[in-house]
């Protein structure tokens, strides 16, 4: 359903157990970095009325996710710490050609959030099956159904504000493309490493 042309290595959920601070911590930041995507969405296309009444949503949702993440840190004693460099978007991020018209790069930052929007909900649905800790299951578990939705979200907007043949060519590519990245993660402790 998420389209997605690469399971994740099956090892990645053994790895993000026995890491799981340090997954929480890079989870946190993936959170707060959801939220600033919706709101430099915003800041760049204000002129799509239904698009920047949605980012202000997702910026409330994404927002509360990060509390929710925040929030476990705090009881764990566990600061956030800095952001460390997510490799798997600053390469995903250099798959469409940089310019082109406005509607183009719109929709390449649409789609880029709904492949990043559709790993990180097959990375949770990994972790709600995988942990034994049956709370924080759950609790990734409610996550992945929060984030398949941004997925269709951000598929919908590309595809009601580009031509939409294109832009199901383009996702086509795009899937191919993080096929091909995904081959070599899947081995870090970070929610996309
Ligand atoms: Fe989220
Ligand atoms: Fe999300």
């Amino acid at each position: 359903m998420l389209g997605l042309k690469l399971p994740t290595d099956p090892r990645w959920a053994n790895i993000a157990e026995k890491n799981i601070d340090e997954i929480l911590i890079d989870h946190a930041h993936c959170e707060q970095k959801a939220a600033s995507t919706a709101i430099s969405l915003i800041v760049s296309f204000p002129e799509y009325t239904e698009l920047v009444t949605e980012m202000i949503a997702l910026v409330k949702e994404e927002i509360s996710h990060f509390k929710l993440v925040h929030d476990r840190l705090i009881a764990k004693g566990i600061p956030l710490g800095r952001d460390r460099k997510d490799e798997y978007v600053v390469q995903l991020v250099t798959f469409f050609p940089k310019g082109g018209s406005r509607t183009d790069q719109l929709v390449h930052r649409l789609l880029y959030a709904a492949l990043i929007e559709a790993r990180s909900c097959e990375r949770f649905r990994l972790l709600s099956e995988h942990l034994e800790d049956a709370e924080l299951a759950k609790f990734y578990r409610d996550l992945m159904v929060s984030e398949a939705n941004h997925y269709t979200l951000f598929l919908n907007f590309a595809r009601q504000y580009g031509n939409r043949v294109q832009v199901d060519e383009k996702w086509k590519k795009l899937l191919d493309y993080e096929a091909l990245l995904m081959r070599n993660l899947g081995t870090k402790e970070s929610i996309h490493g």
